[in-house]
């Protein structure tokens, strides 16, 4: 199981120096949220900060991008330095377009789902994604509590995913602490993002290493 520190709880005038400290704290990925004030009410970054940090570290850039339109991007955070980039399910018309526009691009393909959206849904791009995300907060804002009904939804996106006889990564994000990483890996997940259970931990070694279940 591989743990994604998300960027959004981080010290962001420290931002370069804070990627490295996620790497030296033993973390797979760092999640880096991009959100476009349209598809989700909060604004965060862009592919310029993404290009600013990528020399930092060598970790993998777990990309997730919470904007509208985003094959219009897709190409500009592959350049940055993504080397992940999942997109939302309900932020475009062109989802399988742009799915192939990042494989095209020679980055890991990922497909996220708010949590009203149905499992049933992903199942069309199944054979185009290296990972799944599920969202267990609606999408916006670190700190907001873990959607219990996610539990259901995950066990659910990891048998499709067994079915499918495919090796897709089952990422999960929104209120993962140590509190509940059990039951998130237990049902299924395979990657979890954490940003405030991480970066409010004594320090991030310990708030990575906690979720290690
Ligand atoms: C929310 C973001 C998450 C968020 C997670 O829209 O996608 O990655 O930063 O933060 P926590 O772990 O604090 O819920
Ligand atoms: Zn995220």
């Amino acid at each position: 199981m591989k743990v994604s520190p998300s960027i959004l709880s981080c010290d962001f005038a420290h931002f370069g120096d804070q990627i490295r400290a996620v790497e030296e704290a033993g973390a797979e990925y760092i999640h880096i949220d991009v959100m476009d004030g349209v598809f989700v009410p909060n604004i965060s970054l862009g592919p310029v900060m993404v290009k600013a940090v990528r020399p930092y570290a060598s970790i993998v850039f777990d990309t997730h991008l919470m904007i509208v339109n985003p094959i219009k991007y897709v190409e500009e955070f592959a350049k940055a330095g993504a080397d992940l980039i999942t997109i939302h399910l309900e932020s475009c018309d062109n989802v399988e377009e742009t799915l192939l526009k990042i494989k095209s691009l020679g980055k890991k393909v990922g497909l996220s789902i708010k949590p009203k959206t149905p499992v049933s849904a992903l199942e069309p791009y199944l054979p185009l994604l290296d990972l799944i995300l599920i969202m267990s907060v609606e999408p916006g804002f670190g700190g907001q509590a873990y959607i219990p009904e996610s539990t259901a939804k995950i066990a659910e996106t990891a048998a499709l995913i067994k079915k499918s006889g495919r090796d897709i990564e089952l990422e999960v994000d929104g209120g993962i602490s140590a509190a509940n990483a059990k039951e998130v890996v237990d049902a299924g997940a395979t990657v979890l993002v954490a940003g405030s259970a991480v970066f409010k931990a004594k320090d991030l070694k310990t708030g990575v290493d906690a979720l290690r279940v």
